[in-house]
């Protein structure tokens, strides 16, 4: 599959899980969305725009509204479907503006020009997260910030995230996440761009889910599993729906992932 085939298929997942994702993840998500827009609140920020590359529904934007109030703050998202529910969160704040695009280069647009870059649960979707930090640094002003939050390779050694991982691996025979190792490059990636960087570590939260079968509902039908499934068809879909919920525990999930942060100032 051609690049350009896989970003079509991962907006076109999106746009069929956009509704459902606003549903089921963005409340059990909102905590880390608190951790990514609480490096900006207090901050005195340069001018210029604030970026939320990966905005999706744009949950960061009420937050970011409240702690900058008038400033310009743009999303920029691949999928039409997400794009279109954060426009219905933005109705009547002029300031803000939604993008239908890719987030990967921001730099062109926003070439040392911009007072911040936020963004929540996108940097591990995209091919080369190292390179969109470094790019997406560029685009700060100095005295910028910088705030990503993003889902590691490994999140947990049990718990739902971590048996989804075990049995997809096992039905694709692809255990390329399991040893992926990209998300140690991140700090020298920042560095690179001309971020000080301030905190570089790991941000654990409770997440409850009912139960196993609607937690692999949500993910498959409502969320990044989703793109998988479209490609691979019902017959997989089945087989390691099967397996997940044989040797899932019955009754509600409660378990405490462990998401990346990065964050720094442009010098
Ligand atoms: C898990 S959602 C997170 C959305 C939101 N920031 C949140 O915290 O709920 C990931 C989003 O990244 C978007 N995305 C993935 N690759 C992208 C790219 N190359 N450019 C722009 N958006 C992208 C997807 O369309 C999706 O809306």
């Amino acid at each position: 599959m051609t690049d350009e085939d896989q970003a079509a298929l991962l907006a076109r997942g999106w746009d069929e899980a956009a509704s459902g994702y606003e549903r089921y993840f963005v409340p059990r998500f909102a905590p880390w969305v608190a951790t990514a827009a609480e490096v900006v609140r207090d901050a005195a920020l340069p001018p210029g725009p604030i970026l939320v590359p990966c905005c999706g529904t744009f949950p960061e934007l009420d937050a970011l509204t409240a702690a900058h109030p008038g400033r310009e703050i743009v999303g920029i998202d691949l999928s039409a479907g997400m794009i279109a529910l954060a426009r219905e969160r933005a109705a009547g704040r002029p300031e803000v503006r939604l993008v239908h695009g890719d987030a990967t280069a921001l730099a062109a647009t926003w070439p040392g020009t911009a007072a911040a870059v936020v963004s929540v649960f996108g940097l591990q979707q995209l091919p080369d997260p190292a390179a969109a930090i470094t790019d997406w640094t560029r685009a700060l002003r100095p005295g910028g910030r910088l705030s990503v939050v993003y889902w590691p390779p490994r999140t947990e050694t049990e718990g739902p995230f971590a048996l989804m991982e075990d049995v997809l691996a096992k039905a694709t025979g692809d255990t390329g996440r399991e040893q992926a190792t990209w998300h140690q490059d991140l700090s020298a990636a920042a560095v690179s761009g001309g971020l000080a960087v301030g905190r570089d570590e790991t941000v654990h939260h409770v997440i409850e889910h009912p139960g196993a079968a609607a937690y692999w509902t949500a993910m498959t039908v409502d969320g990044p599993m989703r793109r998988m499934m479209m490609a691979r068809g019902a017959d997989f879909e089945a087989a390691a729906s099967a397996d997940f919920l044989r040797r899932a525990p019955a009754g509600p999930w409660r378990h405490r992932p462990g998401a990346g942060l990065i964050e720094g100032r442009r010098t």
